[in-house]
């Protein structure tokens, strides 16, 4: 156990500079790209310099969309939103009012490809981008978001999340608890409409609430309170991506460092330790040769 914490606590500084940035950097420019997809280049301009200032890249589309829907009558096809480690948490409140008391809905599927879904998952996901066309004919939809595990491995595992899982956010202002309701999604048959008719059935009904004090719950859980899921995230990552036979050497070589301990042999770095201080006394039979 003690070999654990410490090798993740070694582990984390040198992977959050080999990977995050350039995962965050990843995200950032694709929020960009995105963000061309229906505005004017004036309007997308401007977004993107507030995007690379860190707003919530959100709020211009909805305000894209309360306009379309002002000037035609009809329900515009929201975007999929794409979550990444550095944006999950501001593009789930990008639309939370201050004082707001019903909750603003999110709908995150949970998806991969060849690694975390084993290439099971492009059904379940392309009839959620598809719901989004069905959700515009109705006043009352979710918004939409896809968290990619075999994009973002270390945000899937934070929240302990399998694939071909549903889950919808209940956002409120914060520092207001954030009811998760959950369930999976059959991925041999799951249909566009599928999402939309579990979405106007009672939810308690289709979903699962997941418990505040779960331990991998996003926003209440006691890993997220403190501030160590990112941290858990990495180290089961980790512990995915290394070689199972790194795994085993390490294993054993840790096993023989104990037993040689127990049975009083000492290794060399202890015998290295221990020299200066034996010298005064008078040096220790084996230490002889250092
Ligand atoms: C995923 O797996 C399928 C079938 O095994 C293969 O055809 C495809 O090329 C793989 N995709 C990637 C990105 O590796
Ligand atoms: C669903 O939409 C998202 C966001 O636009 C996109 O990244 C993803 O590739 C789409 N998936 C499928 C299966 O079309
Ligand atoms: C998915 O649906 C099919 C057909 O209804 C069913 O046979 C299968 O068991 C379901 N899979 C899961 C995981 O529920």
């Amino acid at each position: 156990m003690r070999f654990s914490t410490s090798a993740a606590l070694l582990a984390l500084p040198i992977l959050s500079a080999a990977e995050s940035p350039f995962e965050q950097y990843k995200a950032q420019f694709q929020n960009f790209l995105g963000s061309f997809g229906a505005k004017p280049a004036a309007a997308a301009a401007k977004e993107a310099v507030k995007d690379a200032a860190g707003a919530a890249a959100g709020a211009a589309t909805n305000a894209a969309a309360a306009a379309a829907h002002a000037a035609t009558g009809t329900h515009p096809v929201q975007a999929v939103e794409v979550l990444t480690l550095g944006n999950w948490k501001d593009a789930l409140y990008s639309n939370v009012q201050a004082g707001q008391t019903t909750p603003d809905e999110w709908w995150v599927l949970v998806t991969g490809r060849n690694k975390t879904c084993f290439g099971q998952c492009g059904r379940v996901e392309s009839a959620f981008n598809e719901s989004a066309t069905l959700f515009a004919k109705q006043d009352k939809q979710p918004h939409l978001a896809l968290l990619n595990c075999d994009d973002q491995p270390v945000l899937c595992n934070a929240w302990s999340a399998s694939t071909s899982a549903l889950w919808a956010f209940q956002m409120l202002p914060q520092p207001a608890t954030v009811d998760i309701w959950r369930r999976r999604m059959n991925i041999t048959t799951t249909t566009a409409q599928d999402y939309v008719d579990i979405y106007n059935a009672e939810r308690s009904e289709k979903f699962e609430l997941y418990n505040h004090d779960g331990w991998f719950h996003p926003f209440d859980g006691p890993l997220a309170k403190y501030n160590l899921a990112v941290p858990i995230g990495y180290f089961f990552w980790v512990f995915n991506v290394i070689p199972s036979w790194v795994m085993m050497i390490g294993v054993s070589f840790l096993s023989r460092r104990m037993m040689n301990r127990q049975m009083g042999v000492n290794n060399e770095p202890a015998r290295a330790a221990a020299a200066p201080a034996a010298r005064p006394r008078g040096a220790a039979p084996g230490d002889a040769r250092s």
